[in-house]
């Protein structure tokens, strides 16, 4: 599966990205996660020093992946890949001096090549952690062009729902089958009604609420990563958006089985009109 997090800055992209990671770590899938932000923050989530994070190595910019091209998945990942604590393997697709060069579509461009080489064939979930804004998606060929699934964050404004639901609109248009909007940050309860009546208003298909917890704030000041204790109902409600995004998938199987045996059936009948 290759999962895509997108969403405004601060709206809890890099958090959520690493709650993903570390859920699926839990259920025994290898795991590559992406960061495209020109600051590593994702490593520190993921539990590796500073120092370690900052001298990671950068895929190069224009990176061709698979059919033929110099870089092979497993090349990428043994030259690139950083091992983080729970074993999850982290790729850093920008560093800052490019991101301040402004000129940051070749690095996306090499992260789209990942996505669309066999790179399935080495991880079970790849997931993006998106730098913030748009230009990913409207892009010419879309950094997230070969994303299954695309978790857009919120938080609990009409704003963030509202620019939500046009990354929802460009996300389909680029042809990403499973697309769906999580309210990060949900003061419980009136966030929550809050969400669902704004994601309905917008159109923004929910696939789950992630409550505010200071322990996710405490982690991010002490640097290091939620323990097992800190955040429970945060962890609870990812594992929940998690179960919503495979549960889309069984039914997508279901869906295309039952495609399959109606085709069959057509074409029995067919010969038997023809004979
Ligand atoms: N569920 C939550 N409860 C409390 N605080 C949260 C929650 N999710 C995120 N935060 C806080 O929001 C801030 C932004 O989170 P995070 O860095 O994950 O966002 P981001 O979308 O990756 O940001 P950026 O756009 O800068 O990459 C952090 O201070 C984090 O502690
Ligand atoms: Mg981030």
């Amino acid at each position: 599966m290759k999962l895509g997090i997108v969403g405004k800055g601060g709206v809890g992209k890099t958090t959520i990205s690493s709650l993903v990671a570390r859920h699926y770590r839990t259920l025994g899938r290898r795991v590559l996660a992406i960061d495209t932000d020109s600051n590593p923050n994702l490593a520190m989530s993921l539990g590796l020093d500073e120092q370690t994070a900052d001298s990671a190595p950068v895929i190069p910019r224009n990176l061709v992946t698979g059919g033929g091209a110099d870089w092979t998945p497993p090349l990428l990942l043994e030259t690139f890949g950083l091992e983080t604590p729970e074993g999850v393997t982290l790729l850093h697709a920008m560093r800052i001096d490019q991101a301040g060069a402004g000129c940051t579509c070749s690095s996306h461009g090499a992260v789209r090549s990942i996505l669309g080489s066999a790179i399935d064939e080495l991880a079970d979930v790849t997931l993006v952690d998106m730098e913030a804004g748009l230009e990913h998606l409207s892009r010419a060929g879309g950094t997230l062009a070969y994303a299954d699934v695309l978790l857009v964050i919120m938080e609990p404004t009409r704003k963030s729902i509202l620019t939500a639901s046009r990354t929802v609109s460009l996300a389909r248009e680029l042809g990403i089958p499973r697309v769906a909007g999580v309210g990060n940050k949900a003061k419980l309860p009136a966030d929550q009604a809050f969400y669902e009546e704004v994601a309905a208003e917008f159109g923004v298909p929910l696939a789950g609420i992630v409550p505010f917890h200071p322990d996710v704030g405490t982690a991010d000041r002490r640097g290091t990563p939620l323990t097992a204790e800190e955040a429970g109902p945060v962890r609870a409600a990812v594992a929940a958006v998690l179960a919503w995004v495979e549960g889309a998938h069984d039914e997508r199987a279901g869906l295309e089985a039952e495609r399959a045996r109606i085709d069959r059936r057509i074409a029995e009948l067919e010969a038997q009109a023809g004979g």
